[in-house]
């Protein structure tokens, strides 16, 4: 049973082979210098040893060929590595465009998922075959980090930031998973599966398996739940900014400086919202610190994304978020009139 102990786990996913292409090099070039290394001191060794007593030894001075050479080679060597390993890992830490958005939660000490249809799984993520799948992740404590060998990705999860890692595996399988930053007393245990599985067989099982709602009709639900939509509307009247439009736009803040709204930059407007107030808006809103867990708040950004393009109200998920404008200018009219 040689593949219970394998010198690396097996390949399944499109970065596994590239990233082991350059595994073996470095380890062939190192091995190589290795070898000449310890063979030129074993030469020079019997070559240059004392043969007699008083035997003064012969001072060489240099030559410059034999500088030039040793210094070019290592050079070209290294230079080549360099632009390989720096392609390897764009590829690994760019997701395509067409990557299909998951989430991951770490806490001590275990992994949360959620999938673009709301589906959650707790130390197990199911996945399609054959599909770049993008992960955004968060920590609700410490800073863990995700990591499932098979498909050679490793990125550190951390708390207040989101990070992300994509993958398209490449094998129908089971692979483990595993947190790779020590993170407290059960560090060890907080591993899982990933489960790779034929598309149809994965539609199959989130069918089965139906989740706790739509992530963005969940987003929308929130939405309402915490009253955003009696702020932040289209209209005169609105007290806080309109968000449609605004993921991935640029953002004109108050103290005349601009940023592009983000997942992290939504995050803050929700916990600490007088950290950067939008131009034209008083600081009103308050801070939802405490009462928004790192998984709603995933939920709400997925929403805020979805209002990202004004024209297309349809999202990828196939939902549409109608519902979410007649709530809102309702909410807007139904509010008391405040501040004049
Ligand atoms: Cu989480 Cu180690």
């Amino acid at each position: 049973m040689s593949h219970k102990f394998p010198l690396l786990p097996v390949q399944a996913s499109t970065v596994a082979p590239e990233v082991d292409a350059l595994y073996w090099t470095w380890v062939a070039i190192s091995a190589v210098s290795a070898l000449l290394i310890a063979v030129a001191v074993f030469y020079f060794f019997i070559r240059y040893q004392r043969r007699k007593s008083g035997q003064i030894g012969h001072q060489d001075h240099g030559s410059t060929t034999l500088e030039i050479v040793w210094s070019v080679i290592p050079l070209v060597i290294v230079l080549i590595m360099f632009v390989w390993g720096t392609k390897v890992f764009f590829d690994q830490s760019r997701p395509p465009s067409n990557a299909v958005e998951y989430f991951a939660t770490g806490k001590q000490w275990m992994w949360k998922f959620q999938h673009p249809t709301g589906k959650r799984e707790i130390n197990e993520l199911h996945v399609p075959v054959g599909r770049p799948i993008k992960l955004t992740m968060i920590s609700e404590d410490v800073i863990h980090s995700l990591f499932v060998p098979a498909f050679r990705v490793k990125a550190d999860v951390l708390p207040g930031r989101y990070t992300t890692l994509w993958f398209q595996a490449t094998k129908v399988g089971e692979y483990h998973l595993f947190c790779a930053e020590y993170c407290g007393t059960e560090h060890s245990l907080m591993g899982g599966t990933v489960y790779v599985m034929e598309p149809d067989d994965y539609e199959a099982w989130l069918a089965k398996a139906p989740g706790s709602g739509d992530q963005l009709a969940t987003g929308e639900q929130l939405f309402q739940r915490f009253a955003c939509n009696t702020c932040h509307f289209d209209g005169p009247r609105a007290r806080g900014p309109n968000l449609e439009g605004v993921f991935g736009s640029t953002v004109k803040l108050a103290d005349g400086s601009t940023l592009t709204a983000d997942e992290d930059y939504v995050r803050e407007s929700i916990l600490t919202p007088k950290a950067k107030v939008v131009a034209g808006f008083e600081p009103l809103m308050p801070t939802f610190q405490g009462q928004v867990t790192e998984d709603q708040l995933l939920q709400l950004i997925q929403y805020v994304k979805s209002l990202g393009d004004k024209g297309a109200k349809s999202t990828p998920a196939g939902q549409t978020t109608e519902g979410a404008q007649p709530a809102a200018v309702t909410g807007g009219a139904a509010a008391p009139t405040t501040g004049g």
